[in-house]
């Protein structure tokens, strides 16, 4: 049933956005996905996702999502439009990775986050940080909706907006992993960053809480 997240916007169609479309399509949702290179360079992906799926441009995924999952290298988030964000729950999956995005002063100093960094580009979008620290093959392959949510890897996720964080949580559990909360989109999302404990490991139930509770 069509519910009121049921619209995913897609930016970025490659490992992580390519695989969440699948997963999205496949849970039910409807998708509008888009890329750098433009709705043509994307007719082999949306055919494959079926009639639930289109390709359009940046603006367009922005605004047909209720949701919009933002998975672009981090060098490119100023290419995106600053404005249309305003009460848009956005997911950021972005990463910092300087060798691929050059230095980036205020995150190497730690006086900011990448996903704050997103945050006040899009301006009035209610950023969650999620998806950032499952390796896309993970994503595409170890989502079980048959698992109780307990036995799910889990995904985690960090955001300020409670609700936002719900909604996103909903779309996690949809395509069979579980949303493990680490806290505030600064602090939270520290602890989902390359390099940290719950970078790219499986993580599921008691496990999943332990990690977060010792501030991971
Ligand atoms: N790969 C992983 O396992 C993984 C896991 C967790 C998080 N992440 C993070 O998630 C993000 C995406 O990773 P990925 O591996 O999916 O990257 P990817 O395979 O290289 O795909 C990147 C996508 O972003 C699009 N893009 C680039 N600039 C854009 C722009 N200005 N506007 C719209 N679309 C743009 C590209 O479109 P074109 O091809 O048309 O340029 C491409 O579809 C990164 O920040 C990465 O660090 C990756």
């Amino acid at each position: 049933m069509e519910n009121e997240n049921s619209k995913i916007g897609i930016i970025g169609a490659g490992h992580i956005g390519g695989n969440a479309a699948r997963l999205f399509v496949k849970a039910g949702r409807r998708v509008v996905i888009s890329n750098s290179r433009g709705p043509e360079t994307l007719d082999e992906l949306v055919g494959e996702l079926g009639d639930n799926a289109s390709a359009g441009t940046v603006e367009a995924a922005r605004d047909f999502g209720d949701i919009v999952f933002v998975s672009i290298p981090l060098f490119a988030y100023k290419e995106l439009p600053t404005d249309g964000w305003e009460g848009k729950i956005v997911v950021d999956s972005n990463n910092y990775y300087p060798e691929r995005d050059g230095q980036i002063a205020e995150l190497d100093e730690g006086t900011t986050t990448s996903s704050e960094m997103l945050g006040q580009h899009l301006r009035g979008a209610r950023i969650v940080k999620a998806f950032n620290t499952i390796w896309f093959e993970h994503l595409r392959s170890q989502g079980d909706t048959d698992l109780p949510l307990e036995d799910r890897r889990v995904i985690f996720m960090a955001g300020d907006d409670s609700e936002a964080k719900e909604a996103v949580a909903r779309l996690i559990e949809d395509i069979g992993f579980a949303a493990g909360d680490t806290g505030f989109l600064h602090d939270g999302g520290l602890m989902q960053q390359p390099g940290t404990p719950l970078y790219n490991k499986d993580l599921k139930g008691s496990d999943a809480r332990k990690a977060i509770a010792a501030g991971a």
